[in-house]
C-alpha cells in the first residue's frame, strides 16, 4: 500500500509527514516523536494509547493515521499547557494513582475528555468512563478519587464565581 502526506496539529504543533495507508495513529505518533502515547495491546483493549482528536477521546491503536489528516490531537504531554490537565496530573500524584505509570497517560486523557463533557461526575460515572482503560497496579480506587477531586474542585470554583 502507498504512502500519503498528512497534515495535523499535535499539542499545538503543526506536523506534516507521510503515513502509510494502513499505519495506525499510535505508530505514526510514536514514529514522529510523541512517545508519551504508550503502546500496549494494539487491539483497542487496554486504553494506554488514548489521545483526544478534535475533542473526542479515541484509542490511537485502532485509528488510522490517515483519519487524523487535518485534525487536532492532544496527547498527555499537551496536558501540561491546559489548567485541567495540570490539575489532573497533580491529583494523580497526590492520590498515589500512579504506580508503574504505564496506564497513566491514557487514564489522564480519558479523565480530561470526560470532565470536559461532564464537569460534575460522581464516582460511579467516573468508574464507567475509565472502564475501557486497564490498570494492573492501583485497583482503580485511587484513580477514581484523583479524577473526582479535580471535578469537585472545579465545581466548587464555578460555584464561587456564580455567587
Ligand atoms: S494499545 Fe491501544 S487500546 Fe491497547
Ligand atoms: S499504574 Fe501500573 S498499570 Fe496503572
Amino acid at each position: 500500500m502507498g504512502e500519503y502526506k498528512i497534515q495535523l496539529t499535535v499539542n499545538d504543533k503543526k506536523i506534516i509527514a507521510t503515513a502509510k495507508a494502513e499505519e495506525s495513529l499510535l505508530k505514526f505518533l510514536r514514529r514522529n516523536g510523541f512517545t508519551e502515547v504508550k503502546c500496549g495491546c494494539e487491539k483497542g483493549d487496554c486504553g494506554t494509547c488514548t489521545v483526544i482528536m478534535n475533542g473526542k477521546t479515541i484509542k490511537s491503536c485502532i485509528s488510522l493515521a490517515m483519519q487524523a489528516n487535518g485534525k487536532e490531537i492532544l496527547t498527555a504531554k499537551g496536558l501540561e499547557k491546559i489548567e485541567i490537565g495540570r490539575k489532573l496530573q497533580k491529583s494523580f500524584v497526590q492520590h498515589g494513582a500512579v504506580q508503574c505509570g504505564f496506564c497513566t497517560a491514557g487514564m489522564l486523557m480519558v479523565a480530561k475528555g470526560y470532565i470536559d463533557k461532564n464537569p460534575e461526575p460522581d464516582k460511579a460515572e467516573i468508574r464507567k468512563a475509565i472502564s475501557g482503560n486497564l490498570c494492573r497496579c492501583t485497583g482503580y480506587k485511587k484513580i477514581v478519587e484523583a479524577i473526582y477531586d479535580v471535578a469537585a474542585e472545579n465545581h466548587r470554583l464555578e460555584g464561587d464565581i456564580n455567587v
